[in-house]
């Protein structure tokens, strides 16, 4: 089946750049969410995300007034139901991405397929709930959508062969690059990244590193373009500690124990750059180590 228009569900950071980069890809788009606000906030930054490709040389102005023209908004799902792919990208609760799925079910084609871009959600339990598990699959996108290349498509135990091979051309179109991950805890990239931050996270608590040490040496020694500390606190700490507590918790073992010291810092609110301190303090000119 040829996927031709594209319902997303949920337009914040990740669904206003999955919106973003699908237009720009030639889909019809149809992007939902509850909130007005949040359907209006998502259509400013992807037009002003789109200026800045334009004034980059990117993408020319044409390809940015046809993309929008492709895009439409709604608050409800009704016609999200008639696309022929849905990604989910709603707020990271199960709760809230079941009720989404069972409100669909009466409105979709017998041939849509249903995606979500969970970072941590088992798959194969939000299909169970679904009209059609074969038809089911994890679309990970990486945050900001437009740079990062990579897409991890994830298989539920009943994703068929079918449903992956359209999502797969779907990645293709966006020229991105699909992984394929089988459907365990933190999917690849988040059961190796996460680890390797926590573990900084324990370098710094044990006192072998200061923040500024370890990032250098990461940098300067293993050629990363982002020292650890510094790349958890444009993740956000929370998330960083939540996608931890998913590895310890589904893996069950105590190599993926969360750093008390990356708690700590998330009990006190310094989550990283979108509270303007963290493992570095961003309320000055140049970010300042905390420790
Ligand atoms: N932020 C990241 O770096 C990142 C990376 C990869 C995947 N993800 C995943 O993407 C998803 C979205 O994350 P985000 O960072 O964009 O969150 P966000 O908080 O920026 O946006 C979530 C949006 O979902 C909307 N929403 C809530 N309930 C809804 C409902 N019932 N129907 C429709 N819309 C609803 C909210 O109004 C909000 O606009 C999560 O599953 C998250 O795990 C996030």
């Amino acid at each position: 089946m040829e996927i031709k228009t594209v319902g997303i569900v949920g337009a914040g950071q990740m669904g206003n750049g999955i919106a973003h980069v699908m237009s720009l890809a030639g889909y019809d788009v149809i992007l939902n969410d509850i909130s007005g606000d949040a359907l209006d906030r998502a259509m400013a930054t992807i037009s002003k995300n789109m200026e800045r490709q334009v004034s980059r040389g990117k993408i020319t102005t044409d390809a940015h007034q046809t993309a929008l023209s492709r895009m439409t908004t709604t608050t409800t799902l009704k016609e999200v139901g008639q696309t022929d792919l849905i990604i989910e990208a709603a707020t990271e609760r199960e709760t809230v991405k079941q009720a989404i799925f069972e409100d669909l079910l009466p409105h979709l084609k017998p041939e849509t397929i249903l995606t979500s871009n969970t970072s941590s959600i088992s798959i194969t339990r939000l299909a169970s709930r679904t009209d059609r598990p074969e038809k089911f699959m994890g679309f990970h996108f990486m945050n900001p959508v437009p740079v990062m290349e990579l897409v991890e498509l994830i298989r539920g135990i009943a994703t068929d062969e079918e449903t992956f091979r359209a999502c797969k051309k779907v990645v293709e179109r966006l020229n991105k690059t699909a992984a394929s991950a089988e459907d365990f805890p933190g999917f690849i990239v988040n059961r190796i990244l996460m680890p390797m931050i926590n573990e900084a996270v324990y370098t710094l608590y044990e006192g072998v590193g200061s923040v500024q040490s370890i990032d250098s040496s990461m940098k300067l020694g293993a050629n990363h373009p982002m020292g650890p500390l510094a790349l958890a606190d444009f993740i956000g700490l929370d998330t960083c500690l939540a996608i931890m507590n998913v590895l310890h918790d589904g893996l069950a073992d105590t190599k993926y124990r969360p750093c008390p010291l990356l708690t700590k810092y998330v009990e006190a609110g310094w989550l990283g750059r979108k509270t303007d301190r963290g493992f570095y303090d961003y309320r000055g000119e140049t970010p300042v180590p905390t420790r």
